[in-house]
C-alpha cells in the first residue's frame, strides 16, 4: 500500500485510496439514476411534495438512505428550488412567491439527492424545467452548467481548489451573470460534509492543492441578477435578494493521478441542460 493515501491533509482534507472510488461510482450512479427518473415529473400542476415522495420511495426501493432524512433536522429526501430558490428549497412547502408548491409552465427547478450506498455518499443536483421557457431562464441554466464543467475540467493533481473556484467565476461572470458566495461545495465520501469548503469563485493558484484521492462536490449557483442570498425564516429556503432566477448544477468526483472521475454522472446522458 502507498503509505501517502488513507490520510488528511495539513488542510484537513482526507485522501481516500484506490478501492474507495468503487463505493463512491456506486453511491454516486445511485444518486445519478434516481435524477434521472424525475424528467418525467416536470410537468405543469405536479407538486414538490410529489416529487420529493417519489424520490423517497425510490431511495427505499433500492434499499438506500436518504443522507437529508434527519440531517440537521431536514424531513426530505431532496432539496427542490424553483426559480428564484438558490438552493435548499423544502419540497411540500409553497413556492416562495405563489401560493402551492405546484408546478406552472417556464419554471427551472433545482433537485439535489443525496444518497448513501454501503456508507458512502453520492451527493447530486441538476436543472429540470417546465417547458417552455423563456430564452433567458434557458441561457442561464445552461451557463451553469458550462461553469460547472469548466470547474470539473480545472481538477487534476497539482492544481488548486482556486484553480476550480476562478474557472467557474471566469465564465459566469463572462457570461453577464453572476456566483452565489454564500454556498459552496464540500468534500464528502463515507461522511456527507467535509473540509475542504470548494468556493466557486476564486483566484487561480490560490488554497489547497489537489491530491489524487480527494473527493469532493462542485455545485455552483448562478444568478441571472446579483449573487446576494437571503435565507426565508423556515431557516432553510435560501432565496435570491433581488429575485431573479437562480440556477445550479452539482457533482460528486474524485481526484485520479490523471484528473477527476465524475462519480454522478447521467447513466441516461441525461446531465444537460437541453433535456
Ligand atoms: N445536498 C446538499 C448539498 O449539496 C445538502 C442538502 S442538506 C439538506 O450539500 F438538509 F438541506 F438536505
Ligand atoms: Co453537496
Ligand atoms: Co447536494
Amino acid at each position: 500500500m502507498d503509505e501517502t493515501r488513507g490520510r488528511i491533509t495539513k488542510d484537513g482534507i482526507r485522501i481516500y485510496e484506490d478501492a474507495d472510488f468503487a463505493g463512491m461510482r456506486a453511491a454516486g450512479r445511485a444518486a445519478a439514476e434516481i435524477l434521472d427518473l424525475v424528467s418525467p415529473l416536470m410537468q405543469v400542476g405536479v407538486t414538490t411534495g410529489e416529487i420529493d415522495a417519489f424520490i423517497r420511495d425510490e431511495v427505499e426501493r433500492r434499499g438506500l438512505i436518504s443522507a437529508t432524512i434527519g440531517y440537521r433536522g431536514y424531513q426530505h429526501a431532496s432539496c427542490i428550488s424553483v426559480n428564484h430558490v438558490v438552493c435548499h428549497g423544502i419540497p411540500g412547502n409553497k413556492i416562495p412567491g405563489r401560493s402551492s408548491d405546484a408546478l406552472v409552465a417556464g419554471d427551472i427547478v433545482n433537485i439535489d439527492v443525496t444518497v448513501v450506498v454501503d456508507g458512502w455518499f453520492g451527493d447530486s443536483s441538476r436543472m429540470y424545467a417546465v417547458l417552455p421557457l423563456k430564452p433567458f431562464a434557458q441561457r442561464l441554466v445552461t451557463v451553469t452548467h458550462e461553469a460547472l464543467m469548466r470547474g470539473i475540467a480545472a481538477v487534476k493533481p497539482g492544481n488548486t481548489f482556486g484553480d476550480i473556484g476562478h474557472a467557474i467565476q471566469t465564465h459566469v461572470e463572462g457570461a453577464r451573470v453572476s456566483v452565489v458566495r454564500d454556498f459552496c461545495g464540500h468534500g464528502l465520501g463515507r461522511v456527507f460534509h467535509a473540509p475542504p469548503n470548494v468556493l466557486h469563485y476564486g483566484r487561480a493558484g490560490t488554497g489547497a492543492v489537489l491530491e489524487e484521492g480527494m473527493f469532493f462536490t462542485i455545485e455552483p449557483m448562478v444568478n441571472l441578477g446579483r449573487p446576494e442570498t437571503k435565507t426565508l425564516s423556515d431557516d432553510w429556503t435560501a432565496i435570491t435578494r433581488d429575485k431573479s432566477l437562480s440556477a445550479q448544477f452539482e457533482h460528486s468526483v474524485g481526484v485520479t493521478a490523471t484528473g477527476c472521475e465524475i462519480f454522478t454522472l447521467s447513466p441516461a446522458g441525461k446531465f444537460h441542460p437541453t433535456w
